[in-house]
């Protein structure tokens, strides 16, 4: 099956990994040659690192290695089956994205958005043939998540729809198809879990490291609320709030949160910038709280 992702960022990078380990040959395509081979290099890497855990061996690295190419012309995903767009959760730029998408693939291409919060049904209707646009929602990191959402449209086939929970079922990962509402399930039910966190900070009844380490150690949790925001990267997690607040016509368990806003203003977008609400590069000072 060939596979095209659009999008060389977090998720696009992990989408690639997950088809080339189901064996598929993907193209992966992106506006900025830096994103590239940014996302060349780290797939190697965690090639190199699968290859010294035993988890891979060579000639399953190389297999991988060359099933997955690297490209900056959109006209050269004209023979995908399927196209997974990961890029900036935009709403126009995806749909002018998939009105372009039409006159390059074939007309039997499934066109499916990796969006965390977008209409798929909007997305679709810039498409001619919007029966064949549907949601694919992967979680971050792709090649470690099971689940994935599938979220058909209301312009979305029946056929369409089981092709892709059989594609994503084949490539070993828990499908969950999800009603077109803004946030799908995992992202509208996290809202909450980050806005309390942020207003419990906000109102000074705690730091957010204590806040995270209670969560982890009396929660349960893997990560705590700002460790995961910071992974996320507070760019994606602030514009997905804003996106279902707004979606949801300002209904104030959603609302958007000012210490967020100013982060991602400042280009302090977590991990991937080194400055979130950690600091990952020991040259910056920490934060105070
Ligand atoms: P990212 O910022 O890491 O990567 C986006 C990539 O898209 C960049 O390399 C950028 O150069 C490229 N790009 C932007 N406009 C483009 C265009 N018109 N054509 C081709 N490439 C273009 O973003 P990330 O985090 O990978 O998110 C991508 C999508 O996946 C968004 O819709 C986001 O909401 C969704 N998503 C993000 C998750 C996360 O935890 N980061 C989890 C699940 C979904």
């Amino acid at each position: 099956m060939k596979v095209a992702v659009i999008g060389s960022g977090t998720m696009g990078s992990g989408i690639a990994q997950v088809t080339a380990t189901a064996g598929c040959y993907v193209k992966i395509y992106d506006t900025s040659s830096e994103a590239l081979s940014k996302s060349k290099s780290a797939l190697e890497k965690t090639l190199a690192m699968l290859l010294e855990r035993g988890k891979i061996d060579d000639s399953e690295k190389n297999r991988m290695s060359n099933s997955i190419a690297y490209v900056n012309d959109l006209n050269e995903l004209s023979d995908a089956d399927l196209v997974i767009e990961a890029i900036v959760e935009n709403l126009e730029i995806k749909r002018k994205l998939f009105s372009e998408l039409e006159n390059i693939v074939s007309e039997h291409t499934i066109l499916a958005s990796n969006t965390s919060s977008l209409s798929i049904a909007s997305i679709a209707a810039s498409c001619e043939k919007s029966d064949r646009v549907i949601g694919i929602h992967f979680f971050n990191p792709a090649p470690l998540m099971q689940l994935v959402e599938v979220i058909p449209a209301i312009q979305t086939s029946e056929e369409v729809l089981n092709k892709t929970i059989q594609i994503i079922s084949d490539w070993k990962k828990v499908v969950a198809v999800a009603k077109d509402t803004p946030g799908f399930i995992v992202n509208r039910l996290a809202r909450p879990f980050y806005g309390e966190a942020l207003r419990l900070y906000e109102e000074g009844k705690a730091d957010f490291a204590t806040i995270d380490w209670a969560m982890k150690t009396f929660g349960g949790f893997r990560m705590g609320p700002f460790e995961l925001m910071d992974f996320i990267g507070h760019d994606v997690n602030y514009i997905v709030t804003e996106t279902v607040f707004t979606a949801f016509y300002f209904d104030p368990r959603y609302k958007p949160s000012f210490t967020q806003k100013r982060l991602l203003e400042a280009g302090f977008l977590g991990k991937k910038s080194g400055r979130g609400f950690y600091n990952y590069s020991e040259a910056m000072p920490l934060p105070t709280e």
